[in-house]
């Protein structure tokens, strides 16, 4: 059959927002894993969609591992970016290194596509996709597209909107 285009996606976002339980998400159920401890460094995962082969690399987002990101930056198509939105408490710090990622000189004025998932939208606390966009300070980003879902990652809720999103970015 037809090969798929492949692309390269760095998922990021701190640790316990949920990146593993999402990529995990998005793979056939018959690769899926039942346990997911959290990640130590960073591991390669692969899923398809409908066009394309999608490698990624889904980093630890514990502060101890987090200087490994940018190492990363250059070879990236696209990037997803993870947001426990029931932890208001470190919107804070998740904004931080967002801003920090963004003026990377790796990825700065690269046109590269950003998917925000505002995540654990099933819990009693969380704040609206369109609160975390606020938090974030996403209105501010002009030189990438991006897109935020909401999504409940254990049900699998929000995952498919946002890979659409990215499948037509790329393409
Ligand atoms: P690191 O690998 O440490 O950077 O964390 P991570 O971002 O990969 O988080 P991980 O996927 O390991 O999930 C952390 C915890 O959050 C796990 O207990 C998940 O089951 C839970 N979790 C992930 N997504 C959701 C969600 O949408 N809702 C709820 N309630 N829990 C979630
Ligand atoms: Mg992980």
């Amino acid at each position: 059959g037809l090969k798929k285009k492949e692309v390269h996606v760095l998922c990021l976002g701190l640790d316990n927002s949920g990146k593993t339980t999402i990529i995990n998400k998005l793979k056939p159920s018959n690769a899926q894993t039942q346990d997911i401890v959290p990640t130590i460094g960073f591991s390669v995962e692969k899923f398809k969609t409908s066009s394309l082969s999608f490698t990624v690399f889904d980093m630890s987002g514990q502060g101890r591992y987090r200087n490994l990101w940018e190492h990363y930056y250059k070879d990236c198509q696209a990037i997803i970016f993870v947001i426990d939105s029931n932890d208001t408490l470190r919107m804070v710090v998740a904004k931080e290194e967002l801003d920090t990622l963004m003026n990377h000189p790796d990825l700065k004025h690269r046109r590269i596509p950003i998917l925000f998932f505002a995540n654990k939208m099933d819990l009693r606390f969380a704040v609206s996709s369109v609160k975390v966009s606020q938090l974030l300070a996403l209105e501010n980003i002009k030189d990438k597209p991006w897109h935020i879902c909401a999504s409940d990652a254990l049900k699998g809720e929000g995952l498919q909107e946002g890979v659409d999103w990215l499948q037509d970015q790329i393409q």
